[in-house]
């Protein structure tokens, strides 16, 4: 099963999803919902510019998938009143893809460069140049012979997005004036998306109906959107179109996502290491062969989750699960189960350390963390 079949992946799913989201996303930062300081920073940082009539700072959004950068840089450009330029990481392979984008760029013209952390880099020593001194060298020809022609170019705001702001070098992130840290959502903020999502759908949701959805939602706005149209499948087919709490807990129920918002791999991977291994410490390979899986898709998909929810903990040992985990699937621990929190917690600074050595019986997975995300 890949990420992208999934209920509750964060990525963005095929053509007709985007087609929705563009219809739901909001236009303007008062509209925005959530992630107040960045809203209020931001908007300090567009509005003082506007008064001074200069081009911002250029402007980073980090964040996981589906929390709303895509979103915020056409809000940027709203709010300054210019056009926008989306572009992206990898359309851009060679420097000349960025020397085109950059040199027909009109005079405060946005431009989204999306996934910045996967641009070529040749391209990247460009961009440092264009970001500070709205100027880039151009090389025509080629070896010795090769000559650089300087090129002025028009002020521009620049917005990058990443998902991995950890792989951005650091004179391409010092470069940007104002970074953004997208956070997960809290439950009442989903809600509150939920309810315009469902005004916008002309779908008709009570609050309990809005809460149910956002607490399933992994604190992503995107999730909660997705799930919000399946719930409303559900409502129109099997009752009178109004999606209450009940309502959605039982269509929620019928698409395996839980209370927590665990889908069906997620739950199986927890109530194997429950069942089956007492809890733990098992080798990441040994849990996904009884579950049926890929080693790397429990790694990947399910495991960065359950590790966010606390219900799971990856140590030298191999993975161990928290109290957590058996209350959440209702089960009891055996009085001798180790458990993450109590006898086998490793913390951090130990868990590096040991992971090197004692390798050998401890099947280890990648245990950095940069896959918890
Ligand atoms: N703060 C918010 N308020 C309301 N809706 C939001 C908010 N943030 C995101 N959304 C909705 O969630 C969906 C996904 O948002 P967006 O495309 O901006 O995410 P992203 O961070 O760019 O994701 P990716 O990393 O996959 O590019 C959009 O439909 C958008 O309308
Ligand atoms: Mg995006």
């Amino acid at each position: 099963m890949s990420a992208e079949e999934r209920l509750v992946s964060a990525d963005a799913g095929g053509p007709d999803e985007q087609v929705i989201e563009a219809a739901l996303r909001p236009k303007r930062l008062d509209d925005f919902i959530g992630q107040q300081r960045v809203r209020e920073q931001l908007s300090l940082v567009l509005h003082s510019a506007l008064r001074r009539g200069r081009t911002p700072d250029h402007v980073l959004l980090s964040g996981g998938p589906g929390l709303g950068k895509t979103t915020l840089a056409m809000i940027i450009a709203a709010e300054l009143g210019k056009p926008l330029r989306i572009t992206s990481g990898p359309a851009i392979e060679r420097a000349g893809d960025l020397a085109a984008v950059l040199s027909t760029l009109s005079e405060g013209e946005v431009l989204f460069l999306d996934e910045i952390h996967r641009m070529a880099r040749p391209a990247e020593e460009m961009l440092y140049m264009a970001m500070e001194d709205f100027r880039v060298d151009v090389v025509v020809g080629k070896g010795p012979g090769a000559t650089a022609i300087p090129l002025d170019i028009a002020p521009f705001t620049l917005v990058g997005a990443t998902t991995r702001a950890g792989m951005l070098p650091g004179p391409l992130r010092d470069r940007f004036g104002f970074v953004a840290h997208m956070d997960f959502y809290e439950p009442a903020e989903l809600e509150v998306i939920v309810k315009r999502s469902a005004r916008l759908l002309d779908v008709r949701i009570t609050d309990g109906g809005a809460a149910e959805v956002a607490d399933r939602s992994r604190g992503t706005p995107r999730i909660a959107n997705r799930l919000l149209r399946r719930v409303r499948d559900y409502a129109e087919v099997r009752a009178d179109g109004v999606i209450t709490r009940e309502l959605a807990r039982d269509a929620l129920t019928l698409y395996e996502v839980d209370e927590r918002g665990l889908d069906r791999l997620d739950r199986a991977v927890l109530t194997s290491l429950l069942r089956k291994f007492g809890g733990g410490p098992v080798g990441l390979s040994t849990l996904a062969v009884s579950v049926g899986e890929e080693p790397e898709t429990v790694e990947v998909v399910a495991e960065p989750f359950l590790v966010r929810q606390g219900l799971l903990a990856r140590t030298p040992r191999g993975r161990i699960a928290t109290p957590a985990a058996w209350a959440h699937l209702g089960l009891t621990p055996p009085p001798t189960a180790p458990m993450a929190g109590t006898l086998f917690d490793l913390g951090d600074a130990v868990e590096e350390g040991a992971g090197k050595g004692a390798g050998k019986g401890a099947e280890q997975g990648d245990d950095q963390d940069s896959v918890i995300s």
